[in-house]
């Protein structure tokens, strides 16, 4: 696996791919989720480059940056184990060296949701992505259905800078209870990761009440917030009805499929997941 630091070296390496090339962007701690994408880049195109970044744009709590985990060694022995054909690992300065000041907002889709309670975020997510893309030079660019908004953002970004990639959205891995793969997990103490699950419980029971006929918002809202509630070490921060691909909140009785999305504190770690409520399972 060839290790690139410099924005310089991955170019140098990716000219002597001539196939199409599958990209993964990550921030590392990798687990079974990011397995997941790079297994379906590898099913795909010859050569697959992860990018390794914790991107301090998309971060508006300092203490969130400085807390989220790290482990460059075991990362590196994962990607191997994948097969993974090279490795970016910027430093931020090679990113962001002194005097950058280019940021991409993707105006709509970044509003609500995750973007209403982490302003600037997908600020950060959009201009590392574009910059990644444009290093990279992937066909295919591949995300976890989890992160749906970003999904939708960096979609909505692509179309509106006719940037040369397909954006690839991969289902959510889970644990065997439920709980959504994150690298945030790690934080939770044995008494939050138990109490946990009830997050995609929730999701789930409200699915099953979609596929059941139910098609009030209000009702399959109002079902999923209690079974949170009755989570005392869970702390709900959002639950919302939207539209799959605009993201505008849906009300009243819902005329087609809808995405069920979450933030959630359980103790001290932010907790999202999300789920869509169609009538067949489908995924974005
Ligand atoms: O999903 C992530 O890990 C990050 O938001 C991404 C896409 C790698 C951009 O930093």
């Amino acid at each position: 696996m060839k290790i690139c630091r410099t924005i310089a070296e991955v170019r140098a390496f990716r000219q002597t791919l001539v196939q199409g090339v599958g990209c993964v962007p990550t921030m590392g701690y990798l687990h079974a989720g990011h397995a997941a994408l790079v297994q379906a880049s590898q099913a795909a195109h010859p050569a697959t480059i992860v990018t390794l970044f914790v991107n301090p744009a998309q971060f508006n709590a300092a203490e969130d940056l400085a807390n989220y985990p790290r482990d460059e060694a075991g990362d590196l022995a994962k990607l191997v184990s994948w097969g993974v054909t090279a490795v970016f690992i910027p430093t931020v300065a090679e990113i962001y060296p002194t005097g950058y000041q280019t940021y991409i907002d993707v105006e709509e889709v970044s509003q609500g949701l995750e973007g209403q309670y982490r302003p600037g975020h997908f600020r950060g997510v959009a201009t590392v992505v574009a910059k990644l893309l444009n290093i990279i030079q992937p066909s295919h660019a591949y995300f976890g259905q989890k992160d749906a908004q970003q999904v939708a953002v960096v979609r909505q970004m692509v179309q509106d800078l006719a940037l040369p990639v397909e954006i690839m959205a991969c289902p959510t891995v889970r644990e065997s209870d439920g709980l959504a793969l994150s690298s945030r997990n790690a934080r939770l103490s044995p008494a939050e990761r138990r109490a946990a699950p009830v997050l995609y419980r929730a999701l789930r029971q409200t699915q099953d009440a979609y596929q059941a006929g139910e098609r009030l918002a209000e009702t399959l809202v109002e079902q999923a917030r209690a079974i949170i509630h009755a989570e005392p070490l869970v702390r709900l921060e959002y639950l919302s009805l939207n539209d799959p691909q605009t993201l505008k909140p849906l009300a009243g009785t819902l005329a087609g499929s809808a995405l069920l999305s979450l933030a959630a504190y359980c103790g001290p770690v932010r907790l999202i997941d999300n789920l869509l409520l169609a009538k067949h399972s489908e995924h974005l």
